[in-house]
């Protein structure tokens, strides 16, 4: 285990909450990306509140905006630079409210060289490995009354240090907690190693008094979150980190992403058969089914080695959900190597694909591979590879109907007050009449409909 150095010290939440003091101070979180993101903007919020900030959902009522950034595709850089350029005339119109952007965006020196040139409204960026210095960051601004560009300290193992930041979650019934951070495997397209450094995991003692603590507090659902969770590396593996977790006693489903084939071992397969809370599905990003590819890719197994594991975990647990993300138009990928994506799409029937189009990360090494594929081509193929599982994820939803199954109620349905959504263990989303007062508890729901993305049911 790695030395985890420590969150900002009390003295600095101190000064800070002596600018925020009876002002009515109120701040505003935006975030883009993965679940990982959304669990670190539940600690930007937690450390927010602390110093004397309210949350408001009003980005116009605040006087400090925080922009949760995103880098994994280019799109989703695009998406927050343009969020952070809106703010521009709320600082204009407002000079004290501080604009900082944080998260995997920042970890990317020609980023942060843009935000310092061409938004000189951004008051301060951090990186996701150093959240817990937001503190630091915001009174260097409010003191100093200076522009603050805080890049990793160039140590890979620094850690986002979380055992003493105040958590808010979002919601009260489910959470995520993050078991490891970082990634050493180097997908040739993949930016996360940059910009979320090396593997470090969290001890599994304090784990499992996080996971304790949620469950008695009446947390229902709770998703272990790591780029490559089976090569967690804390005081045991991944496996016993399950089995330890799934002995706690309470009414709780653990889920757990992202698992990466080459890790993912029959020891996995035997804990998640055997647990009593662990959830029926697993996450397997396959990327491409062609063997050429995955290697230009460095994923390190072959088609066959995917598929055993697949053939093992479909033996074992022959009613759970199996998923997986497609890269499609990685450099070099002929039409022969796409249709044997599609192939394995048609062998394995999963119950729902995350595609991608390939987008080039700068500094990644496909990015400077040739034989990129033109947009267009990429687009055919994405459109044929989403009609295709279209059609397989509205056959297997169709085996649920009729079917009775537990569902967390998880919300209201935009638009209709009376009709609830909720997710059963294996993660399909359902929609079923309801009363607001169900959220956050398990029901029983018969299925009644069932189209490839939504299963429409009635509570039993
Ligand atoms: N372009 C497109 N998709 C990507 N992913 C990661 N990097 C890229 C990229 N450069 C996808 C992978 C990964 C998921 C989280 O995002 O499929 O599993
Ligand atoms: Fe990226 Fe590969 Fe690491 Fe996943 S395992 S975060 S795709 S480098």
């Amino acid at each position: 285990m790695n030395q985890l150095p420590t969150a900002d010290t009390p003295a600095v939440y101190e000064r800070v909450r002596a600018y925020t003091e009876n002002r009515k101070q109120r701040v505003f979180i935006m975030t883009f990306g993965c679940q990982q993101n959304e669990a670190d903007s539940e600690k930007l919020l937690g450390m927010a509140l602390e110093m004397g900030y309210s949350q408001t959902d009003d980005p116009a009522e605040a006087s400090l905006i925080l922009v949760n950034t995103c880098a994994i595709r280019e799109h989703a850089e695009q998406k927050a630079l343009s969020k952070i350029g809106s703010f521009k005339k709320h600082k204009k119109e407002h000079p004290d409210c501080i604009l900082g952007v944080v998260g995997c965006m920042t970890a990317q020196a020609h980023r942060t060289e843009q935000l310092k040139r061409c938004y000189p409204y951004v008051d301060f960026t951090l990186t996701p490995s150093r959240i817990h210095l937001l503190p630091s960051a915001v009174l260097a601004v409010l003191e100093g009354g200076r522009r603050y560009f805080l890049p990793d300290s160039g140590d890979p193992l620094e850690c986002p240090d979380v055992r003493e930041l105040p958590v808010v979650h979002k919601e009260s019934f489910r959470a995520w907690v993050s078991i490891m951070y970082g990634c050493n495997n180097f997908c040739s397209y993949c930016i996360v190693p940059y910009v979320r450094l090396r593997e470090r995991s969290r001890s599994a003692h304090e784990i499992e008094n996080e996971v304790r603590t949620l469950v008695e507090n009446g947390c229902h659902d709770i998703t272990l979150l790591g780029q490559n969770v089976n090569s967690y590396h804390g005081d045991c593996r991944f496996p016993e980190l399950l089995e330890r977790l799934d002995r706690i006693e309470g009414d709780f489903l653990l889920r757990f992403m992202t698992s990466h084939p080459k890790d993912a071992d029959p020891d996995l397969i035997r804990v998640m058969r055997e647990g009593k809370h662990i959830a029926p599905h697993l996450h397997l990003p396959l990327q491409s089914g062609s063997d050429r590819i995955l290697a230009k890719m460095n994923r390190h197994y072959d088609l066959n080695r995917y598929m055993d594991t697949v053939t093992r975990f479909r033996a074992d647990l022959p009613d759970a959900a199996l998923t997986t993300d497609i890269i499609v138009g990685f450099p070099g990928e002929t039409e022969e190597d796409f249709e044997a994506t599609l192939a394995v799409l048609k062998r394995v029937e999963y119950d729902m694909v995350y595609a991608f189009l390939y987008s080039p990360r700068k500094g990644t090494p496909a990015a400077e591979m040739q034989e990129q594929i033109d947009e267009k081509v990429k687009h055919e193929r994405f459109d044929r590879l989403l009609a295709l599982q279209d059609e397989i994820s509205a056959k297997k939803a169709k085996a649920y109907e009729k079917c009775t199954l537990r569902v967390l109620a998880d919300g209201q349905k935009a638009g209709s007050a009376n009709t609830l959504t909720g997710r059963t263990d294996t993660n399909k989303l359902v929609h079923f009449k309801g009363d607001a007062s169900l959220i956050g508890s398990f029901i029983n729901v018969r299925i009644d409909r069932a189209e490839a993305f939504v299963l429409y049911g009635t509570i039993v």
